[in-house]
Parts: C-alpha cells; structure tokens; sequence
C-alpha cells in the first residue's frame, strides 16, 4: 500500500475550487489536508467526495474545547472516515487523553495529533497570554505533553522537527508545514525547510499548499518532491 508523506494544503474558499484541484492530484502519491476555511465553507459533504476519489484527509480544525466536546468532535471526525485529526495541545492533559480515548475504542480511528504552539506565536505573547519560558521550550513541553496522553505526533515546523524527534523518539509522528523547495517563492512563510530537509530532520509528513497547489501541473510538482523525498 502506498503511504505517501505530501499532504496536499487545500488552501481555498470553496468545494469547486478544492475539487479541481484534486482532480489533477493522485491519491497514490499525495494525502490532502482540508482546514477550517475549506471545512466551514464546504463541509462533510465534501470530504465525502474526496474520500470516495481516494484520498486520505487530515481534517485540519485544531479542535480547543473542553475535554467532552472535543471527545464529540473527535468521534464526528472519525465518521467522516477521516486519516487524521488534530487538537491544541494547549487544551491540556484531560482534553487530549479524553480525544484519545474516545478514538481508541473505535474499530478505525484516525491519526490523533496535537498542535503545540501556533508558530505564529513570538516570545512577547507568550508573555501577554502568561506562558512560561520561551516558544522552542513551549513546543518541546506540549509535544512531551500529548505524547504522554498517548497522541500519535505533533504539527511542528522542520527546524523543530529533529529536536522534538530526539525528545519523543521514533513511533511519533511528525507533520511538518512551511515546506518550500528549494527555488520555490516563500510566500509568507519566515521559517522554511526544503522537502529532503525536513525529512532529514525526522518529519513523516510534510504539508505543502502553494508550491503545489499555484504550480502550473501540481501532479508534476509532486512527482518531484517524492522523488526529492525519496534520495
Ligand atoms: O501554502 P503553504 O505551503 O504555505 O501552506 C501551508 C499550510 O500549512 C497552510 O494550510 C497553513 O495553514 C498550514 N500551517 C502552516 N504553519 C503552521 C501550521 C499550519 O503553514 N504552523
């Protein structure tokens, strides 16, 4: 069975957009990631329809509520037959071991993994929303956190990628966005990694929206990663 580890961004508005897209992808060689814009535009009807053209979906919508009502969201997204799911860690211990448990007494469960810091946030939020420490210590802290309620990996950027799989080891997961390769414009990304990067650093799975999705053939796109990846 082939288990690709591009996962396509399906940055867009709406449906038609996304399954266009799609349609020049290969579920062989790529996953597709379907975040909250998409997923609040769309919604399950749409997952439905590229679960049934073969792909396997991370249903990116960072679930960050109390322990019962992520347990509910967790169990409708694996209803969905998505492959993954993810939380924010900063919900805390019972919220992330509650999802765990929830998903573990299901025949097949989707991947469950966390969020840690948003790389969005800078040192001096952390001091306004009152975290210790700076964000490198924060995002070792919660990924051993969701490692420890039994989460199957982390979304984490590629520079802390070979940090966090020194710190947790090898079965866990590592999804890594900001991937550019080499050449390819940044867009507004500040931290990025090329594919062969990040995988040398011990990402699994790399999330890669633009450079795939505004290329002129995406699927030629990413043949070329995967062959990148491959070396
Ligand atoms: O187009 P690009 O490759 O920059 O898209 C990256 C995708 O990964 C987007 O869907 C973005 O929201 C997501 N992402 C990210 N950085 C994070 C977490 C998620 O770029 N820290």
């Amino acid at each position: 069975m082939s288990d690709p580890r591009i996962i396509v961004a399906l940055d867009y508005p709406d449906a038609a957009s996304a399954l266009k897209l799609a349609a020049r992808l290969d579920p062989k060689l790529s996953r597709l990631k379907i975040g909250n814009e998409l997923y609040t535009a769309a919604g399950p009807a749409l997952v439905e329809k590229l679960r049934q053209s073969g792909f396997a979906i991370f249903l990116d919508l960072k679930y960050h509520d109390i322990p019962n009502t992520v347990t509910a969201a967790c169990d409708a997204a694996a209803e969905l037959g998505v492959w993954m799911v993810n939380v924010h860690a900063l919900g805390g211990r019972a919220m992330m071991a509650a999802a765990r448990e929830a998903l573990a007494r299901r025949k097949a469960a989707p991947k469950l993994v966390a969020v840690t810091l948003l790389t969005s946030i800078g040192a001096a939020d952390m001091e306004e929303i009152g975290l210790a420490g700076v964000p490198q210590e924060a995002v070792v802290r919660l990924a051993r956190l969701a490692q420890a309620c039994g989460l199957d990996g982390v979304v984490c950027s590629a520079q802390e990628a070979g940090t966090l799989r020194r710190q947790c080891g090898k079965p866990f997961c590592l999804v890594t966005p900001g991937i550019r390769p080499a050449g390819a414009a940044r867009d507004d990304q500040q931290r990025v990694a090329t594919p062969r990067q990040a995988i040398a650093n011990g990402a699994d799975y790399l999330v890669i929206g633009r450079p795939i999705t505004r290329a002129a053939d995406p699927l030629a796109a990413v043949r070329k990663i995967s062959e990148e990846i491959a070396q």
